[in-house]
């Protein structure tokens, strides 16, 4: 195949180019290379799609396939605009802040209802309209696409560094503060994994909307796979939401958070999505100690980003929990 990596310069694009040239395929990857680099082999034609021109250095190329990560509606409609009758299959990576509903469990991708999509003249995303903009790009480029939903993406290159604080805490050792019960759902997908899918889309011509995830799993799986995965010994102290409140501790990623933390029951549905048409249609997922291990790897030896809790505030609070508890008995 010809493929198209419209992004391609870090992690989930990254991938998707490492694994198609993997599988022998003619990798272009278009971008303004600020991000990082694309794999060796690949090759990187530079552009800025925030231009109204921008994708003229791609005028007069032919495309088997083309995957999108945009995230930006205007960036989007000028490619399916320009690239869409040049390409036979169209992949838009998508993700599930597209839906409506964070609680209620099991839901399917071609259930659930969306949020609104953003106004037509919005040409940006920001942190804030993340979701519905995905909703308006979804829309632009139309039901004849694969349309993969990617929830949390884990693994080597992660930019976000709240995945990679477990295993890096855990490696670490000793008692562990972590968010919740051991019964609380997570789900995640490996960014190996996802990529794979989505080459595997493109060679098949798979079309549809799905969720790009693996299995829900409890955090006491979550934990306890990750620490196998980095062979750590350590004991987990289960904070509840009250006291990490009180303690102003973070949810979900950023300075002070216990990554990956999403209270309950606001966000049940959040990581209880019913991935059975993604098994289906081809997704499989390594097990969750190979992505901790490979991780905790290229964390040293990349110097990978992490997030959360530094170990003096994770020390303060251990401290302060022990003190709490000692006076509850
Ligand atoms: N990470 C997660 O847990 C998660 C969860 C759910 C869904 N997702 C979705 O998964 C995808 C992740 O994609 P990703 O990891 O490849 O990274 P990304 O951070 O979304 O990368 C954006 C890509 O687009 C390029 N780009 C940005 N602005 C550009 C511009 N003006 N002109 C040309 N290129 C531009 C960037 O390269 P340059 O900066 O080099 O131009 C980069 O390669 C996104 O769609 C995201 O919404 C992620």
């Amino acid at each position: 195949m010809r493929l198209l990596i419209l992004g391609g310069t870090r992690f989930l694009g990254r991938a998707i180019a490492a694994q198609a040239l993997m599988a022998g395929h003619d990798v272009t990857c278009a971008a303004r290379g600020l991000a990082g680099e694309v794999p060796e082999g690949a090759r990187l034609i530079r552009m800025d799609r925030d231009e109204l021109d921008g994708l003229a250095p791609l005028a007069g190329e032919q495309f088997d396939a083309v995957v999108d990560v945009s995230r930006h509606p205007g960036q989007v409609r000028r490619a399916v605009a320009a690239l869409r009758q040049r390409s036979s299959h169209w992949t838009f990576v998508s993700t599930v802040s597209v839906y409506a509903d964070n609680r209620t469990p099991g839901q399917r991708a071609d259930t659930a209802l969306l949020r609104e999509p953003t106004a037509p003249e919005i040409e940006h995303s920001t942190e804030e309209i993340y979701g519905a903009a995905k909703v308006t790009c979804e829309q632009a480029v139309g039901a004849d696409a694969f349309i993969c939903r990617a929830g949390l993406i884990a693994g080597p290159e992660d930019p976000t560094g709240r995945f990679t604080y477990w295993p890096a805490r855990l490696d670490r050792g000793g008692e562990v503060l972590v968010p919740g019960t051991p019964d609380d759902a997570m789900q995640l997908v490996d960014v190996r994994d996802l990529a794979q899918w989505i080459v595997h889309a493109a060679q098949t011509g798979l079309t549809g909307r799905f969720d790009g995830i693996g299995r829900s799993m409890t955090r006491g799986e979550f934990l306890a796979e990750c620490a196998l995965g980095v062979d750590a010994h350590c004991t987990f102290i289960w904070a509840d939401r009250a006291f990490l409140e009180k303690h102003e501790v973070r949810r979900w990623t950023g300075p002070r958070s216990l990554p990956l933390w999403l209270p309950l029951p606001d966000y049940a549905g959040f990581a209880t999505r019913d991935t059975t048409p993604a098994r289906d249609a081809g997704l499989t997922v390594r097990p969750l100690a190979d992505t901790a291990r490979d991780t905790l790897s290229w964390m040293r030896e990349r110097g990978g980003a992490v997030t959360g809790l530094t170990a003096d505030e994770e020390s303060a609070l251990l401290a302060a929990w022990h003190a709490r508890a000692a006076v509850t008995r």
